[in-house]
């Protein structure tokens, strides 16, 4: 039997939300772990780029990037019961990178050296994967701090949710490439670039770029590919060690979509992926569910919304009563659709699906967060 989200929010030690961009993600991340604050767990909520207004209502600043408790007098002013504690974190995938070049390299000298390498500070924040990869680093970094009971990571914006589980492969792949070994050979273990070893077209190039990119950026390559030639073997065996911690029992991935027929495929997608990756799936949330309403508007009712209207003197064309029950049935419509899409994702027998209804505005604030959380907590609508 599939456990429910309330029970996961209680025992797991942790939550990563995932699923394609924009689906809401962030604000599944930052629900979840309200809702376990109030269960009386210590949270640390790890959320990337959050939208402004939610970051501000979380107590994090702008580029503030380490662990800030959400001050309790925050819940207590709107009535929300925090018994437990909420710690957020923005992740910072260059500073993630940063420390793990200062922790995995033979000196600090070297550290330096990569740390102010113009290559390096490029690469670390534009390298395919460097962001998901990072934001398990961290995860792994926190997880055995004491100080939480439970951790909810979100994930990155990428627009295939595959691509937080492939993030380490493909980190590792890139800077094992054979166009990395290539380079790593011309500069030899001495670091200093060698035309000799290269095929003459390759020389020309390499002569070419540093003409173009003026002095310093064959030094700056020499010095980046020496460098990292001495973290690989660190990097590799964390990769490694990051995707396993990922299949331990105390894990479990939070689905999110979107109620589109596209997103739920893509969602039941990454269920696969998850399972050959051998790493515990928690619950699908569908996130933004049209509910149809308990009793389809009648003519009544649309001559009362158009009253109602009419009263507030807003300027009316045409007969409103007409458009409103166009809009009733054109919603009826959608909550029919949202709920086939549903039925799709049951039919695949899938486990625990949470249906979190679309809310009037954005979730930009405790309160609504409070509210989001509440429904995470029953187990949608
Ligand atoms: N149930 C909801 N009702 C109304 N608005 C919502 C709901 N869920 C999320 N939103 C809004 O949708 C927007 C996108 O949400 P969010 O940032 O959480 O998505 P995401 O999956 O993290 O996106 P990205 O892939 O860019 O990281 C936000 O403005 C958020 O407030
Ligand atoms: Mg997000």
């Amino acid at each position: 039997m599939s456990a429910s989200l309330a029970t996961l929010l209680r025992e797991k030690h942790i939550l990563v939300t995932c699923g394609a961009g924009g689906v809401g993600k962030t604000t599944t991340a930052a629900a979840i772990s309200v809702a376990a604050a109030k269960a009386g767990r210590r949270v640390l909520c790890l959320t990337i780029d959050p939208a402004k207004r939610l970051a501000e209502s979380l107590g994090l600043k702008e580029m503030r990037h380490e662990a800030m408790v959400v001050d309790p007098s925050r819940f207590a002013e709107r009535g929300i019961p925090i018994t437990g504690s909420l710690t957020a974190m923005m992740l910072d995938t260059k500073r993630t990178f940063d420390e793990l070049v200062e922790k995995y390299s033979s000196s600090p000298e070297k550290a330096q050296a990569l740390l102010n390498n113009k290559l390096y500070r490029y690469m670390s924040t534009s390298l395919a994967g460097t962001q998901e990869y990072m934001a398990m680093e961290k995860l792994v970094a926190v997880k055995n701090d004491p100080a939480y009971d439970l951790i909810v990571l979100d994930t990155p914006p990428t627009a295939n949710a595959l691509d937080f589980l492939d993030a380490p492969e493909r980190m590792v792949g890139a800077l094992d490439s054979p166009a990395m070994k290539w380079l790593a050979d011309a500069f030899g273990s001495s670091g200093r670039f060698s035309m000799n070893i290269l095929a003459k077209g390759a020389a020309t190039v390499l002569k070419g770029i540093g003409k173009i990119t003026g002095g310093g950026f064959l030094e700056d390559m020499s010095q980046f590919v020496a460098q990292l030639q001495d973290l690989f073997g660190g990097f590799r065996e964390r990769a490694v060690r990051v995707q396993n911690e990922l299949r331990s029992p105390g894990v479990a991935f939070l689905l999110v979509t979107s109620p589109s027929p596209a997103s739920i495929e893509e969602a039941l997608f990454f269920s696969e992926k998850l399972r050959e990756h051998r790493m515990p799936r928690g619950a699908f949330i569908v996130n933004r569910f049209r509910a149809a309403s308990a009793q389809s508007p009648t003519e009544a009712d649309a001559h009362a919304a158009a009253n109602s209207l009419r009263e507030k003197r807003l300027p009316l064309d045409g007969a409103p009563e007409t458009r409103l029950l166009q809009a009733f049935a054109q919603s009826a419509k959608l909550a029919e659709a949202d709920a086939r899409s549903v039925a799709r994702l049951a039919a695949e027998g899938v486990g625990t699906i949470v249906r979190v209804p679309e809310f009037a505005t954005d979730v930009h604030d405790l309160v609504l967060l409070d509210a989001l959380a509440q429904w995470l907590e029953v187990g949608g609508i």
